[in-house]
């Protein structure tokens, strides 16, 4: 979107506010709403413009739920972003129209949940052509839906004139540099308890980088099920209570690597870390990654989480805002949303670019 001018024009930004709330209604994972301010400011920055924020919340499923109701996060985002916006209580049809209407220049709303309709999951052109009617241009700032093929993120960049968001753009040069070019050494940590998803990724980095350590369930099921690696991958040596967390030797073994590492990919919690004390392994573990001075790239709700607990977000290097979208990108997966924005200018949306 550098150099693009929004003066005068409507713009649907798709943002990601699918964030997790405490009991309080609290924002748990305020980065990810955080993410999109640049781009938001930056917009709002011309004249004649306004801006409506599309995201999903959750999984309702195709059907208006009022669980998933983005009103939820309608407080918390306007004070997280510092600014002031209205609601709409649909993101297609006359409540979008009539809020657009009543908004003075320079204004945005967040509509209500895209998920809200089963168009979007089917990634329906019927509903995609209802969200970009009222609209002059579409800004993807939501890296860490990319990876679904969603109207709001696919079929939509076919409609509008679509651009990249810059923090979206930033993902991308970041996970891109350190996959093709980290600097050495180079370590990947992976932890969490999904293998299907984790195993992918330790392939990757097993040929890409000079080691990857290994813990979390994802270790425990790997060793079980005597998976084969290369020397380059370390699995835990011990364990705390029924595997619960890496043990103290593993921790001294993973310690050693990581000591002297310039680059690393940390993703997934090495123990149970939301039970004390089955934080500790993974917390040991991320002081070393920041004591270690290395460009630490992190992502994911769980990772994220850690980082927030131990008050420590703002010592990693990059953290990206996607989950899956992150692990999809990095096992070198192409993610509909990205090839959606790319596909949309050669295909003759003449200013689209990703
Ligand atoms: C995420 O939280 O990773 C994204 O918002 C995507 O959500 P989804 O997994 O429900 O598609």
């Amino acid at each position: 979107m550098e150099g693009v001018d929004f003066s005068g024009k409507k713009v649907l930004l798709r943002v990601d506010f699918n964030v997790e709330l405490d009991e309080d209604g609290k924002v748990l994972d305020r980065f990810k709403i955080e993410s999109c301010k640049e781009a938001l400011t930056k917009i709002l920055s011309f004249p004649g413009v306004k801006v409506a924020l599309l995201s999903h919340y959750g999984r309702p499923e195709g059907k208006r739920d009022e669980a998933y109701s983005l009103r939820a996060l309608f407080e918390p985002a306007k004070s997280i972003l510092g600014m002031q916006f209205s609601f709409a209580d649909d993101c297609v049809g006359a409540p979008v129209t009539d809020a657009l209407s009543a908004m003075k220049e320079g204004e945005a709303v967040l509509l209500e949940n895209v998920r809200f309709h089963a168009g979007e999951e089917a990634d329906d052109e019927a509903f995609a052509r209802e969200l970009a009617a009222p609209f002059d241009v579409f800004v993807n700032e939501a890296f860490s839906v990319c990876h679904r093929n969603q109207a709001s993120v696919s079929t939509i960049t076919k409609l509008l004139p679509s651009y990249a968001g810059m923090r979206l753009l930033l993902e991308i040069a970041t996970l891109d540099s350190v996959r093709k070019r980290p600097m050495r050494p180079a370590v990947a940590i992976i932890g969490g308890a999904k293998i299907e998803t984790k195993l992918p990724l330790i392939r990757v980095f097993e040929k890409l980088y000079d080691a990857v350590l290994v813990g979390g369930k994802v270790a425990n099921e790997a060793i079980d099920q005597k998976t084969v690696f290369s020397g380059n991958v370390v699995l835990p040596v011990d364990f705390r209570d029924d595997r619960l967390d890496i043990g103290a030797q593993t921790v001294i073994k993973f310690n050693q690597v990581i000591r002297y590492a310039k680059t690393i990919v940390w993703n997934g919690p090495l123990g149970k870390f939301e039970e004390r004390p089955y934080n500790a392994g993974t917390n040991s573990i991320v002081r070393s990654m920041i004591e270690s001075g290395a460009f630490v790239v992190t992502g994911g709700g769980e990772s994220v989480a850690v980082l927030e607990q131990m008050d420590v977000m703002d010592k990693m290097g990059f953290v990206s805002t996607g989950g899956g979208a992150m692990l999809e990108y990095m096992s070198g997966n192409e993610l509909p949303g990205l090839l959606a924005l790319t596909g949309a200018m050669a295909g003759g949306v003449e200013e689209n670019k990703v």
